[in-house]
């Protein structure tokens, strides 16, 4: 009889204790080559940087290939459905991964596939990104526990996501934005049936007291451009800079997932400054995503 595989569309389809295991491979050096010989499918609907090479990258480590499908080749439910494709490359590879611009795709692929689906950013979530920022956290502070998790500005699929994995871990997580931009009905809806206990501070100088972490990402995502000014102006109190910084303990770091809208978000005072590890981060996403995949292929 088929097994349904294990997928990662977000950080609720695992367990404390599986995220765990994930942070503890993408630290081990000798990880088994689940890959060996195999190859792995990558679909874009949007750009990406980091994304694709760190998992281009960690797959190559595995002992696999990637196969990257460019945002206009990929024609998910346009050239034909997503059903269609997922049990198309279900013939072919051991791996799907996907960003997309509406999640519920990887929730329809996932349903069919009898590969993994790794969710790679969606409209609702960021979790191969959140695995890279625990990592980071545990990195720096040697544990996550009871560290206090601050995020300034847009409640998105980043946040989304960090909220998940950070009380997850038994951190806490504070967001601070402008009260007509909070998650999505549908996002809160989920953190509260998952008893994710998150804090609003709408004041950004209040939130940034007992901060350990400074997080911050774009003020609009990508798909949102035509609200950039509106956005802008909204958001313009919650910017990440040294003054709000410098109102946190010293040991703090700042981190952002990038890419970086250097003078929106984040000034490039703080980007470059020495608390600043937007680069192990960006780093992570390949340590993360090979444990990620190795915790996915190694049963
Ligand atoms: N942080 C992140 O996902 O970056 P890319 O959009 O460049 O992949
Ligand atoms: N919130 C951003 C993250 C980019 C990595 C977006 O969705 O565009």
């Amino acid at each position: 009889m088929m097994t349904s595989p294990k997928h990662f569309l977000d950080l609720e389809d695992l367990s404390p204790s599986d995220l765990n295991e994930i942070l503890k491979r993408s630290e081990e050096e000798n990880l088994k080559k689940v890959l060996d010989g195999k190859t792995a499918a990558l679909l874009f609907q949007k750009p990406s940087l980091r994304t694709r090479h760190s998992l281009e990258a960690a797959i190559v480590q595995l002992g696999g290939h990637p196969v990257y499908t460019r945002p206009e080749e990929v024609g998910i439910d346009e050239r034909e459905s997503a059903e269609d494709i997922a049990c198309t490359l279900n013939g072919y590879h051991s791996l799907i991964t996907a960003r997309v611009f509406d999640h519920s795709i990887l929730k329809r692929m996932s349903k069919v596939s009898s590969i993994p689906v790794i969710n790679l950013l969606s409209d609702r979530s960021h979790p191969v990104q959140t695995l890279a920022d625990l990592l980071t956290i545990k990195q720096e502070f040697g544990s996550l526990e009871g560290k206090n998790i601050a995020y300034f500005g847009d409640a998105n699929n980043v946040s989304y996501s960090l909220a998940f994995g950070a009380i997850m871990s038994g951190a806490n997580f504070t967001i601070s934005h402008p009260k007509d931009f909070p998650f999505s009905s549908e996002q809160i809806e989920n953190l509260q049936a998952n008893n994710i206990n998150f804090t609003y501070i709408e004041d950004p100088k209040e939130a940034a007291l007992k901060a350990d972490v400074l997080y911050t990402d774009a003020w609009y995502s990508m798909g949102q451009e035509e609200q950039a000014s509106i956005r802008q102006t909204a958001f313009a109190p919650y910017q990440v800079n040294q003054e709000l910084l410098d109102r946190a303990p010293e040991h703090a770091i700042f981190m952002h997932c990038l890419p970086a809208h250097r003078g929106q978000e984040a000034t490039s005072e703080v980007l470059d400054g020495e608390q600043s590890r937007i680069f192990r981060q960006a780093q992570n996403r390949m340590h993360s995503i090979r444990g990620l995949i190795s915790f996915l292929l190694d049963n």
